[in-house]
């Protein structure tokens, strides 16, 4: 007998174009889950969640939801293999959400990490941005997910969600399984500065960069401060260009972290960001290629993602119904 498989949901908000550090924190990771053959996949772009904090412009939300999708699938997610959809196209997202709040007391949401930095420096106090983690809850529980792959950061989140489960279950009786985190277990990705890699510090590059761009980032990269002669002993475990090698550099020459640190003068920083340079366009390649080829073509990533979403509203229509028969509600089964 074959064992059924277990759900895995994953979710991110369409940031637009993902660079190396979301790619190394998340999709590497999913892409190899999917590889496993051992979970039955649903990867959602939570186009809702976007709003609760971008909600004054929404014009670039529709082409950077296609971005990611492109971005998703020429890293290796196969459209066959996991759901790949948009959260808006399946409205029972929303239902159980709603649902959820009435049985959620507010300090629960009060008291998650995030909620308090972010309402503070973001200026942030709408219902929406309360309920962020609530319809992340509703996100996972909606395919009775067993496992959601997550970073740290996320992990209060997932607390909730368990805890909201247990609160469906005390007053209704058993739906849901409870949701695991499955810890990516990553290094934080360095971006070219040297400080976390993200959009908002301008210091990333993206998966799908062109060459061009590639080589003028690389090329104006940090290395080490405190190398300014190549004679200069390096400190190649903090340097991101070395960082970034030992990644993408299949040929990084075993003996270069020596060199570097005693400051042996046949290697030196502007040779290290070329080798990279060359090592990231390549290891990019067939990526950039299939990403232009999808881009280029709206109605086939509009098939794969209705395909996706089909999927998705399947397991959570069932869903939905258990929970209405749960909760007696009128015509449970529509
Ligand atoms: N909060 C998640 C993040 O910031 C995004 C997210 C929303 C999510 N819904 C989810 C992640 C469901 C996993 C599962 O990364």
């Amino acid at each position: 007998m074959t064992e059924k498989k277990k759900i895995l949901l994953s979710g991110m908000q369409p940031s637009g174009a993902l660079h190396l550090g979301n790619y190394e924190g998340a999709l590497r990771n999913w892409v190899e889950l999917q590889n496993t053959g051992k979970y039955e996949m649903f990867n959602c772009i939570v186009d809702w969640h976007a709003l609760t904090s971008g909600f004054e412009s929404t014009e670039q939300l529709v082409p950077r939801i296609y971005e990611m999708a492109a971005d998703y699938i020429s890293a290796g997610l196969d459209p066959e293999k996991t759901a790949i959809f948009v959260q808006s196209q399946v409205k029972e997202h929303a239902e159980l959400h709603l649902l959820l709040s009435m049985i959620i007391p507010t300090p629960w949401l009060e008291r998650v990490p995030s909620y308090k930095e972010k309402a503070e420096s973001l200026g942030l106090d709408s219902y929406g941005f309360l309920g962020y983690p609530l319809l992340q809850s509703a996100d996972i529980i909606v395919y009775r997910a067993d496992v959601v792959p997550v970073g740290k950061d996320q992990l209060p989140h997932l607390e909730l969600t368990r805890e909201v489960v247990r609160r469906f279950h005390y007053l209704y009786g058993d739906v849901f399984p409870e949701p695991q985190a499955l810890v990516t277990k990553f290094q934080v990705l360095p971006g070219t500065d040297g400080k976390k890699m993200s959009k908002t510090y301008g210091n990333f590059i993206a998966l799908g960069d062109p060459p061009d761009i590639v080589k003028k980032k690389v090329m104006s990269m940090f290395t080490d401060q405190t190398k300014i002669h190549k004679t200069d002993p390096g400190h190649p475990e903090d340097c991101p260009v070395y960082i970034y090698r030992t990644i993408y550099d299949a040929d990084l020459p075993a003996d270069l972290a020596d060199k570097c640190s005693s400051g042996d003068p046949s290697v030196g920083c502007v040779g290290c960001k070329k080798a990279l340079l060359s090592a990231l366009i390549d290891y990019f390649a067939d990526f950039r290629e299939r990403r232009e080829e999808l881009l280029a073509d709206k109605a086939q990533l509009d098939a794969f993602l209705e395909s996706g979403a089909d999927r998705a509203r399947q397991r959570a229509s069932e869903t939905m119904k258990l929970v209405r028969e749960a909760m007696h509600m009128f015509k449970p089964e529509m």
